[in-house]
């Protein structure tokens, strides 16, 4: 019944009406000698009871508007809500006012945050279906032409075949990739931990590469003053680390240039560092370089092909290393990727 100002003002209206045409009547009980001693507790006695019936009915209204916003704040899970009973009387409203602030910004920002991730879930899916679109519809046209006739023709078959495994490989990586990525995003891959030398890890992945970055003239050299570090890691795993980011300064690298690996000592922690004098990183990208499929120049890493999702995996299995990765580059002068490891 007392939702809209009108009856409110109606109720205490008739309240101190009633209070007073009670307190007017026994006036003319009262001995005329006496009168204005009964007048003044007649005016005090109003006060008091209006006082206390605008008090409690303006309280009793405030928090039966306010408790079922309150409710609905709470059951949308803020828990640092006040509790209601205990507000200052006089500060009702603006407590109030600052908890649903408070709750709005809350909201607004969790908001802000799941439509990012919708955003980043759509490129991605759209980014997933693009990347495996182009190797299949190589695939396919060569298969296509060898099946119409082109398998008797002894200057393109082979080729032709060569070039549709090729395709068909490419697409065997970026699932690959993606496969360990989720596994990794899931927390479904288990690390496998054990001690080994990781100068001795180094050395063989840069001999592996050998011959790629002979034909890039990149020198890559492995500076340790010691021969052997005993780290803690999952070797395969910090395998795939170095070989990305050794195979990335190549990529990204320029000709004749260097990529080197040092390694600093910090106490219970080894620092390995892969940096080289290539094309470099504009600082704006720098902190988008790990997410999945993200590369400056597509061209240039397509054409290494490149999927964009190395440093993607390179920052998952460091975290889950407990571990994170660092990036310094500078555009044209070259770029340094640095990650740390427990030492055994
Ligand atoms: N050492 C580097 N110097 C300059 N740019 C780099 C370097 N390493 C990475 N980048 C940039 O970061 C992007 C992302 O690297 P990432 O390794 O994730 O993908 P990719 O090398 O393009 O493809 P993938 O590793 O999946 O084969 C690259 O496309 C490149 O633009
Ligand atoms: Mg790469």
């Amino acid at each position: 019944m007392l939702t809209s100002p009108r009856n409110i003002s109606l109720f205490i209206s008739i309240l101190v009406a009633i209070v007073t045409g009670i307190f007017s009547a026994l006036m003319f009980f009262i001995n005329s000698s006496d009168i204005w001693k009964y007048l003044l507790v007649e005016i005090l006695a109003i006060f008091i009871i209006a006082y206390v019936i605008t008090f409690y009915t303006i309280r009793k209204i405030l928090i039966n508007k306010i408790t079922p916003i309150y409710k609905i704040i709470q059951q949308t899970g803020n828990s640092n809500l006040n509790n209601i009973d205990s507000f200052d009387n006089k500060n009702l409203i603006e407590e109030a006012s600052k908890d649903v602030t408070n709750w709005f910004k809350l909201k607004t920002r969790e908001i802000e945050k799941l439509k990012k991730l919708e955003k980043y879930r759509r490129e991605f899916l759209g980014n997933v279906s693009h990347e495996l679109k182009t190797p299949i519809f190589n695939a396919q046209g060569y298969i296509s032409t060898l099946i119409d006739g082109g398998i008797d023709d002894k200057n393109i078959n082979k080729k032709y075949l060569e070039k549709a495994d090729q395709s068909i490989n490419r697409l065997i990586t970026i699932v690959r990739d993606l496969e360990l990525i989720s596994k990794l995003e899931s927390g479904e891959l288990e690390l496998n931990r054990e001690n080994f030398n990781i100068v001795q890890l180094l050395k063989d992945i840069v001999d592996l590469l050998e011959m790629r970055a002979n034909k890039l003239n990149i020198k890559v050299q492995v500076n340790s003053g010691e021969k052997s570090i005993m780290v803690n890691a999952d070797r395969p795993r910090i395998s795939d680390v170095i070989n990305n980011l050794i195979v990335n300064s190549l990529i990204y690298g320029k000709q004749n240039g260097t990529t080197t690996i040092n390694f600093y000592d910090m106490e219970n922690k080894i620092l390995v560092e892969v940096s080289d004098n290539g094309v470099g990183i504009e600082e704006k990208f720098i902190p988008r370089l790990f997410e999945r499929f993200f590369r400056v120049d597509k061209s240039r890493s397509r054409d290494q092909g490149g999927t964009g999702l190395g440093l993607a995996i390179v920052k998952h299995i460091l975290e889950v290393h407990g571990e994170t990765i660092h990036v310094r580059s500078t555009l044209g002068e070259g770029s340094a990727f640095s990650f740390t490891l427990n030492k055994a």
